[in-house]
């Protein structure tokens, strides 16, 4: 794989059915859900669509020799963003989905989102107020372990830093090891409170005064 293939720009609302298939094809704690979902589009619609609609200045997409193979996303003011998921995203989405249940046991495909979408967490608790900024990642397979993410979640870091934000914060699935273990090599530690839900893991860093956001880009990487 040659990394000088590889470039990273903004995103558009052009890219979005690209970048639902990358959050497809990471869409189970990291590995391909294509199989596993019933509805191909909802985990973009609802965890990539309202980044680039509402942030367009901190979507990022990264494009290799066939296209868009991945993304960062990145939110300035969780707090805000969520006003606006509540108001303006999710409730189309509510008339089109079913809710369906409380019940994890008797969910399947895609009802997972469906779940989310009709029972957003949409708080920032007192243990995450230092880190009101929050960001995702996914890369397809052949980007991984090139050095891409760290430099695509630096640029990030540093488009942050620029607007004034002192700490970031992200979710993690308890099941992927390697993100987590991604997330610690860039500084991020987890954060445990009984404020925040159980099933997914939270993360944070301080992004102000930070000398780990040095370091330049693999060859060819532009942001
Ligand atoms: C997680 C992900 C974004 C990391 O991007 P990447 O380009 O593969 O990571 P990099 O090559 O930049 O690695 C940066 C550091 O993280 C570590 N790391 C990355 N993936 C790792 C893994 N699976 N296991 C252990 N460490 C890992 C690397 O060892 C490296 O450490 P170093 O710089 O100290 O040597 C990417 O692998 C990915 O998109 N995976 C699938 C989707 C996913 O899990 N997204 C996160 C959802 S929360």
């Amino acid at each position: 794989m040659k990394l000088d293939a590889y470039r990273l720009r903004r995103a558009t609302i052009d890219d979005l059915p690209a970048l639902y298939r990358v959050c497809l094809r990471t869409g189970a704690a990291g590995d391909d859900a294509t199989d596993v979902e019933d509805d191909p589009e909802l985990l973009g619609r609802v965890y990539v669509g309202p980044y680039v609609t509402f942030e367009p200045k901190l979507a990022f997409a990264l494009v290799g020799p066939e296209g868009v193979v991945g993304y960062v996303l990145g939110v300035l003011d969780t707090r805000r963003f969520n006003r606006k998921l509540k108001d303006e995203w999710l409730p189309k989405l509510q008339r089109a989905e079913r809710d369906p249940g409380d019940d994890p046991t008797r969910w399947r495909g895609s009802d997972w989102v469906r779940h989310a979408v009709h029972h957003p967490f949409l708080e920032l608790p007192p243990v995450l107020a230092s880190y009101p900024s929050h960001a995702h990642i996914d890369l397809l397979e052949d980007a991984r372990g090139h050095g891409i993410g760290r430099h695509m979640m630096q640029t990030m870091m540093e488009c942050l830093a620029g607007l004034g934000s002192p700490g970031v914060h992200l979710q993690v699935n308890p099941r992927n090891a390697g993100a987590q273990a991604f997330y610690r090599s860039l500084g991020f530690v987890p954060i445990s409170s009984t404020d925040l839900p159980e099933d997914t893991l939270f993360m944070a860093r301080r992004i102000a005064d930070d000398d780990e956001m040095a370091g330049g880009p693999p060859g060819g990487l532009v942001s």
